[in-house]
This record gives C-alpha cells, sequence and structure tokens, in this order.
C-alpha cells in the first residue's frame, strides 16, 4: 500500500522566523524575541478557540496575537504597519531543506498532502509563493472542521480527506504538539528536529522517528516503513 505524507506548514515547510527581517524595523534588535512571542500566542490563541469551540480562522488567530505581542513590547503600530507585517506573513520563506527533502520524497513515491492549521488560501499562496505547490496532491486546511490540531478530529478529518489509514500514513511536523496529537490518533509521525536544542515534550508519547533534516525524509521513512 503506499504511504501518505501530511506535512505540517508552519514551522516545518514554513519558517515563522522569515518575519524577523520585517520586525527589525519597528523592533530593532527585539525582533527574534517579538516572533517567538507572536508564534507562541497564535498557537496559544488557536488551542483556546479549539477548546472553547469559538472558531475563527488562523489568520484571525495571527493578527489577535500580534496585537497581543506588540502591547507586550510597547510597539505602537499604525493600521498599515499592522497590515504590512500580516502582509509579510503571507510570503514567508520556506526552509532550506525543503525543496530537496520534498523532491526526494515525491521521486519515492509518496502521496504527499499539505495538512495545516492555515486557511486553504493562505496555505496556497505560502506554498506557491516558495514554489513547492505542485509536490502536493491537495491542501487539507482545519478550516474544513473549524477546529484546529491537536484536536484528534482533525486527524481523523485528514485520513479521509486523504482516503487513508492510520498505520499507511505519517504526520510530518517539526512541532510537537501536532507530533503527539497525530500519534495519539493512530497516525504515524516524524519529528522533524532542525536544531540539536529543539525539546520534544515529556508526555511519554514518542515520535516514530525524529529526522534533523527533510533532506532525509524518505529515506528514514522507507526504512522504518520496509520494517513494519
Ligand atoms: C500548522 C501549524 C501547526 O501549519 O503551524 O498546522
Amino acid at each position: 500500500m503506499v504511504t501518505t505524507l501530511a506535512f505540517d506548514v508552519y514551522g516545518t515547510l514554513i519558517d515563522t522566523n522569515g518575519v524577523i527581517i520585517a520586525l527589525e524595523k519597528h523592533v530593532g534588535n527585539k525582533a527574534s524575541e517579538f516572533s517567538r512571542t507572536w508564534r507562541e500566542k497564535q498557537l496559544e490563541y488557536s488551542f483556546r478557540r479549539g477548546l472553547m469551540q469559538n472558531y475563527e480562522n488562523f489568520d484571525i488567530c495571527t493578527s489577535n496575537a500580534l496585537d497581543y505581542t506588540s502591547s507586550y513590547f510597547k510597539v505602537l503600530l499604525s493600521q498599515k504597519e499592522k497590515e504590512g507585517l500580516m502582509s509579510a506573513y503571507k510570503v514567508l520563506p520556506a526552509f532550506d531543506d525543503v525543496d530537496d527533502g520534498l523532491a526526494k520524497a515525491k521521486k519515492a513515491g509518496f502521496r504527499m498532502y499539505a495538512f495545516s492549521n492555515g486557511s486553504a488560501d493562505a496555505v496556497e499562496t505560502l506554498l506557491k509563493n516558495t514554489g513547492i505547490r505542485d509536490y502536493f496532491i491537495d491542501v487539507v486546511s482545519v478550516d474544513e472542521m473549524k477546529s484546529y490540531k491537536p484536536n484528534p478530529g482533525v486527524y481523523s478529518h485528514f485520513l479521509r480527506r486523504a482516503g487513508a489509514l492510520g498505520a499507511n500514513a505519517w504526520l510530518v511536523s517539526s512541532n510537537p504538539f501536532d507530533v503527539i496529537g497525530a500519534i495519539s490518533t493512530g497516525m504515524r509521525a516524524a519529528w522533524i528536529k532542525r536544531s540539536p536544542e529543539a525539546l520534544f515534550d515529556p508526555w511519554g508519547i514518542e515520535p516514530t522517528l525524529t529526522i534533523n533534516s527533510l533532506s532525509n525524509l524518505a529515506k528514514q521513512i522507507d526504512e522504518e516503513c520496509r520494517k513494519a
């Protein structure tokens, strides 16, 4: 049976820290810290909206998180400046290993999907802008479920959409919460650990594979599938 790969987008294929250059104009040497807080709040807001069953799409989480973060850093952004930062978020870059890793996985014959908390429109724009859209059969957005990862329902929704079974489907993600969510729903999962400092949550639920670069993904998943 052909193996299906569900690639997480923000933080896995697309580098959310790509916004740092645009932030430097507003917060100088605090740009990295600002970017980290913005991303953490964006995720927190998506988790909370999922729990509260008060869904608004990921762009709203990103926008609300930007408002919070600028207040936290005491930066007064005009409406135009805020729009500029939100636009920068729509054209974030891909990580360096992405094109090579996706090309190898495609060549190896995996069925590849993008699977994201982001809206389908935002994800399509990011993937087209970075030249990687054609690697994927389709974009599956949680927006179709009006909930967020790691709600188990959205992973089940992905499997239905992709016509795949958990034992034959892998989530590929740098986000530990996403890996734990997928494994808990019966999928397999590769944690992309690009930095030696990246930490995994100590929940006693481990990734099926830990991989240090997307360039090694196809080979390592293939080896694992042969073992099974
Ligand atoms: C995504 C979030 C997890 O792309 O960053 O789904």
